[in-house]
């Protein structure tokens, strides 16, 4: 080994970038998070080569002040929290003070805004990480954001990126993710001449027809349990419906979609019985907890969070489910009839269960029952 050196700014912003910006996915994430956190009514994006090429995103929210616009794509820069304590309280999207900077030092970055009290709007470029200085320009209220030839300058990275179709899918379930958390924002995403949606500010059931289509919608079953320590909302797909991935099960905590394997788990237990083996529920589950109660500043992307109270969510989780699949009266029935299959949906044990099989599992009633594998 050589001799310890501190490594150039642009090399370690480069490597703090690597944590947050993965694909045009994670940018758009960013930058919606950022527009929803300056109280956006209203969010449009547009991609061209599914973002590699660019990512814009424009919004009417509050706007920056002219004096910070040049802070806005520095590194730890950030209005959304002043001291360590406040990570246990944060109500924001964001609060790293990072994103911007990380995806300007892997991009082509021009940001506008303009806030409703200012005479004009004020803008200010970045050519991977290397910024000009602020000026004048007309806008209207809000900001707007324009990501260009993301990784022009790590090409090692954007080799990594997928076919447009893929890196596409990958952003339209982020946004659709978000947007179901978001009803009353108005959000429109479209990708080159395409329109992939243009909804209004709604309801959180009119948007999720709007979003998955009302066959879907429609067959889905609400939840919403209250505790003390946490509030339960959410959509449960009947049993009948499933899919063979987890991509239908989606969790949020105070609006933020997050991942957490040992939560996901109390919805495949509550659904195991249910389900045929191998095959995996669809749920939009969102947990309201006191942001005291959750650590946010566990993963860079911020997709994953701790929580003090994990085992009553989990019990919580778990139990809500079950009681409302019993509940809903669509359950699949035991059925003793029909002779069991040579093999697939058999009522063979499953390897993880606990229990002997007792009969044969049928689907739900025509109506009630069709395959998610294609939303
Ligand atoms: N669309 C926007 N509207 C108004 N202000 C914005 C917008 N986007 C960014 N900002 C301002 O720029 C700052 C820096 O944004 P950036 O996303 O880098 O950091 P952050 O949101 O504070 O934290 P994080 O890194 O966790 O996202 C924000 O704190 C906010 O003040
Ligand atoms: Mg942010």
């Amino acid at each position: 080994m050589g001799r310890i050196q501190l490594l150039l700014p642009e090399v370690s912003n480069k490597i703090a970038a690597g944590e947050v910006v993965e694909r045009p996915a994670s940018v758009v994430k960013e930058l919606l998070e950022n527009a929803l956190d300056a109280g956006a009514s209203r969010v449009a994006i547009a991609l061209v080569d599914a973002g590699k090429t660019l990512i814009r995103v424009t919004d009417n929210g509050e706007g920056i002040h002219p004096q910070d616009l040049e802070l806005a794509l520095a590194a730890h820069a950030t209005s959304k929290i002043r001291s360590a304590e406040d990570l246990f309280g944060v109500e924001t999207n964001g609060f790293r003070g990072e994103a911007l900077a990380s995806i300007a030092s892997v991009s082509r970055v021009r940001l506008v805004s303009k806030r409703a009290q200012d005479p004009h709007a004020g803008e200010v470029t970045s050519d991977g990480g290397k910024q000009g200085p602020s000026r004048a320009c007309a806008a209207q209220d809000g900001t707007t954001i324009e990501v260009r030839d993301l990784f022009f300058n790590l090409p090692a990275r954007r080799k990594w990126l997928k076919s447009d179709s893929t890196e596409f899918s990958h952003t339209l379930d982020l946004v659709q993710a978000i947007a179901l958390a978001n009803p009353e924002v108005a959000l429109r995403l479209s990708h080159g001449e395409r329109l992939a949606f243009d909804l209004p500010a709604q309801s959180q059931s009119e948007r999720l027809m709007a979003l998955f289509g009302d066959l879907f919608a429609e067959g889905m079953l609400e939840l919403h349990e209250h505790e003390p320590y946490a509030a339960l909302d959410g959509f449960l797909a009947p049993p009948g419906t499933h899919k063979p991935n987890s991509r239908g099960l989606q969790l949020y905590v105070n609006r933020r979609p997050i991942r957490d394997r040992a939560l996901m788990q109390a919805v495949m237990l509550a659904y195991r019985e249910f389900l045929p083996p191998g095959r995996f529920p669809v749920a939009y589950l969102f947990l309201r907890v006191d942001p005291a109660t959750v650590d946010v500043n566990v993963h860079p992307a911020k997709t994953e969070v701790r929580f003090l109270e994990h085992n009553r969510l989990f019990a919580l989780i778990k139990s809500a489910i079950t009681e409302r699949l019993i509940g809903s009266g669509v359950l699949p029935r035991l059925s003793f009839a029909r002779p069991a299959p040579a093999q697939g949906f058999g009522p063979q044990a499953r390897p993880d269960s606990p229990y002997e099989p007792v009969g044969e599992l049928t689907s739900a009633p025509p109506g009630q029952m069709f395959s998610a594998d294609a939303l």
